[in-house]
């Protein structure tokens, strides 16, 4: 038998080391070594992942076929779209995600949506039983998709040999081990010699091979960031648990745009598509209440409509209270902070609320705006038209910024029916506003935004 080796592994990045260390050289990291015994592989036991796999030889490039239609489709409009048009035969993809976000149940809707291929789908976690109950919830139609429940790699591509599946689905990398190594399922060594196996069976095959990841507290997928690297997409799969949406973007996509991103909303039945999501997400507005303004965002190159709501109090304690539900706390500090000294806000006085509606985060600077719209609202209490919408970034000045892509938010909020949309007046050198029935209102400061609302 080969002799084991054991060494020392960085959980964050996966430096390997032979001696335990504080501090991980690579990435800086405290504290992050684990020991993990790596043994050597048998000839035997290589053989049996070889087996699998047909090796490929050189070919011109000239001759190398491919079309876009050999992508496989997971009639599902939203997960297509971030994949960029379907599955890429032989690619590798991640799908990662909190615990109980929807990651196993979107990955098996779509084993179960794809009838013309054979699916293999692997848990490491769920029995088949268990599986099945979720297959019921989710369609009671028929499928051409074999589960089966599974931890090793070498006991997997011997269930693969049987069934000879068209796509592979894995749930979830951290739970499935290699006999090669004598590490637990889930250390960086691994992850990172079962994403390997995957990787060499789905090129030299073609099959595409779909892993469930999980993501660690601070947000990050879990095991080393090599694995990040070997795979061709990894898709993040988010939302706040207490709402129902989820939202899927795509981190990576070697064959597709990483802006896209596919909305659902979680049922009972399964997961949902939503294909229009401002319709949805402004279809439950009262009037007349302030506090509330809506933001023209834009989630790649998808216009989305926001409402943003502020809610400003008297502050009881001394220490004012802020805090912010979907939009980051040192921004809206920043705001406040440019509302105090352009707006007369006092902020020390006041304790300040932030919410973005269906419990959506939201990384596009255009909502800026609208945040401070929201506050400014609450502050006077007076209720902004709901037919108004914002789309501008705030500067520490005061300066209503301009940006990107104003026409394809402008042309949104047309088409919904809004009868005013406040932008920067940056923003408008060159614009046809001859083209929208809504009335483009320019600003240049935050005061003369508050003025045209609230005078
Ligand atoms: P799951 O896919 O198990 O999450 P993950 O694999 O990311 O951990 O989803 C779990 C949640 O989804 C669970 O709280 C129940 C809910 N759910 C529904 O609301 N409707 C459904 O049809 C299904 C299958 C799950
Ligand atoms: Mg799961």
């Amino acid at each position: 038998m080969a002799k084991a080796k054991t060494y020392y592994f960085c959980q964050e990045c996966g430096y390997r080391s032979s001696s335990w260390l504080g501090r991980c050289p690579e990435c800086g990291k405290w504290n992050t070594f684990v020991e993990e015994v790596i043994q050597a592989p048998s000839a035997a036991k290589a053989a049996t992942v070889q087996k699998t796999v047909v090796t490929s030889n050189p070919k011109l490039i000239s001759e190398v076929i491919y079309s876009e239609t050999t992508r496989i489709p997971t009639h599902c409009n939203e997960f297509d779209r971030v994949l960029g048009g379907g599955i890429v035969p032989g690619s590798l993809l991640l799908i990662g995600g909190e615990p109980g976000i929807g990651k196993s149940t979107l990955l098996l809707q779509t084993a179960l949506a794809i009838k013309d291929k054979k699916i293999l789908y692997v848990s490491g976690e769920e029995s088949e039983q268990q599986i099945k109950m979720r297959a019921d919830r989710i369609t009671q139609s028929p499928s051409s998709c074999y589960v089966v429940s599974e931890t090793s790699t070498q006991r997997i591509f011997e269930h693969i040999e049987a069934v000879l599946p068209d796509i592979l689905m894995v749930d979830s990398i951290q739970t499935i081990s290699s006999e090669l190594i004598d590490s637990p399922a889930g250390s960086v060594s691994q992850i990172r010699q079962c994403t390997a196996e995957f990787q060499q069976y789905a090129k030299t095959t073609g099959v595409p091979v779909l892993l469930i990841g999980h993501i660690t507290k601070d947000g990050s997928l879990a095991g080393p960031k090599v694995m990040e690297h070997i795979v061709d997409a990894v898709l993040q799969f988010e939302g706040d648990r207490n709402y129902g949406y989820r939202m899927l973007r795509a981190l990576k996509n070697r064959f597709g745009s990483t802006a896209e991103i596919g909305i659902f909303e979680m049922q009972g039945s399964g997961l949902r598509e939503v294909s229009n999501p401002s319709e949805f997400l402004l279809s439950q507005r009262d009037e007349n209440l302030s506090g509330a303004a809506v933001a023209a965002t834009l989630e790649g190159v998808r216009p989305m409509f926001i409402e943003v709501q502020g809610l400003v109090s008297s502050a009881v304690y001394g220490t004012p209270q802020r805090n912010s539900n979907g939009f980051d706390m040192r921004r809206l500090s920043m705001l406040l902070a440019v509302l105090e000294k352009r707006c007369g806000f006092k902020l020390g006085a006041k304790d300040v609320f932030l919410n973005i509606a269906g419990g959506i985060r939201v990384s596009d600077p255009a909502i800026d705006l609208a945040v401070v719209c929201a506050v400014l609202s609450s502050n006077v209490d007076i209720a902004i038209n709901p037919r108004i919408c914002f789309a501008a970034e705030m500067g520490l000045s005061g300066e209503v910024r301009p940006v990107s892509r104003i026409e394809a938010r402008i042309a949104e909020a047309d088409r919904l029916g809004f009868e005013k949309i406040l932008v920067s007046k940056y923003n408008c050198r060159g614009l046809d506003k001859s083209r929208y029935h809504l009335e483009i209102v320019e600003v240049g400061v935050i005061e003369e935004a508050f003025r045209k609302l609230f005078a």
